[in-house]
């Protein structure tokens, strides 16, 4: 029986396009936009927002700070239409892989050629990125979808793209070139954006100090709870691909292992010498949290904004 792609998502674009003035009906850029980088959307001219709810197939995000619509407008001076997506679908929400990459199909199916996807991260390589870099993906490396989470399992979508798609092309040279391009055009620091390699964990816990290491040591540069299932939909369906990570913090991946040498310490008298509180009050500051996350995607949301801004101009000149 031939894949009939009407039957799951024509809904889904009457929905959409019922809502749209003619000019957004085929919106040439999909964004997808990470924790505290939504502010994009404001940057649209005529912005149109259609509700998730108004759309047949779609489930509701659940992060905090994230909305749950698609942005439709007109980006930068030469006025291209993009859909942005605000609020993800994340494996940890408890979502479906199907779920997770139904809006990037949607964006596809409505007419965009290119996907620009951001996302916070954390640092796992200290000779490449410190909190507040960001990251142009080259690569990535995925646990969950190598073993099971891969969201292309099931019955190949035919009409979508090809069963065994390769993904060593996945990260678009051009528009990583496009993307240094833009940073020099915005007269940002040169070393404020890196090329890089993506580690996706499942999440929702941040990764262990064993796992940091395991993941740096798998030739990961930051990792992230997001973005490779969209990636893996996105290459499948033939767009072309740019990952913007901005990394929020830092992850530390010292051991942990102290308790040992305190002990011994307070038998030979010497507690004074290795101090227990200083080595958790250490231990304690490397430990990753959400608040910090949105703190620093908030600080550098305007540049990255202004980036794919000037990234979209050159890309759609
Ligand atoms: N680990 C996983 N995901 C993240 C992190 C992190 O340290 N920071 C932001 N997203």
């Amino acid at each position: 029986k031939p894949d009939n792609l009407a039957d799951d998502f024509s809904q889904a674009l009457d929905d959409i396009r019922s809502k749209l003035p003619e000019s957004l009906h085929s919106p040439k850029v999909a964004l997808v936009c990470g924790s505290g980088l939504q502010g994009l959307a404001e940057q649209l001219v005529d912005p149109v927002l259609v509700p998730y709810a108004d759309i047949a197939g779609f489930g509701e995000s659940t992060v905090h700070g994230h909305k749950s619509a698609l942005a439709f407008g007109f980006l930068g001076k030469t006025r291209v239409p993009v859909v942005c997506q605000l609020g993800r679908f994340h494996a940890y929400e408890g979502h479906d892989m199907q779920s997770v990459v139904y809006p990037i199909r949607i964006m596809k199916l409505l007419g965009a050629s290119v996907a620009i996807i951001t996302n916070a991260a954390g640092g796992l390589n200290p000779d490449l990125v410190e909190v507040g870099t960001v990251v142009a993906l080259v690569d990535h490396v995925s646990l969950p979808s190598l073993t099971s989470w891969n969201p292309l399992i099931g019955r190949n979508r035919d009409a979508l793209g090809p069963r065994f798609p390769p993904l060593s092309d996945a990260y678009d040279f051009d528009l990583r070139l496009e993307a240094f391009r833009a940073l020099h055009d915005l007269d940002l620091p040169p070393d404020s954006l890196k090329e890089g390699v993506y580690a996706w964990v499942a999440g929702p816990s941040y990764e262990t100090r064993a796992e940091q290491r395991f993941l740096k040591a798998a030739g990961a540069d930051c990792v992230g709870m997001s973005t490779v299932p969209e990636v893996i939909a996105a290459r499948h369906a033939g767009l072309r691909v740019l990952v913007l990570s901005l990394v929020t913090n830092m992850v530390v991946a010292t051991p942990y292992r102290y308790a040992g040498t305190v002990a011994a310490a307070e038998r030979e008298g010497k507690g004074e010498i290795v101090d227990a509180a200083d080595h958790i009050a250490q231990a304690q500051e490397e430990v990753a949290n959400h608040q910090e996350v949105l703190d620093v995607s908030a600080r550098r949301a305007d540049d990255i904004r202004a980036l794919v801004e000037r990234i979209v101009e050159r890309t759609f000149a």
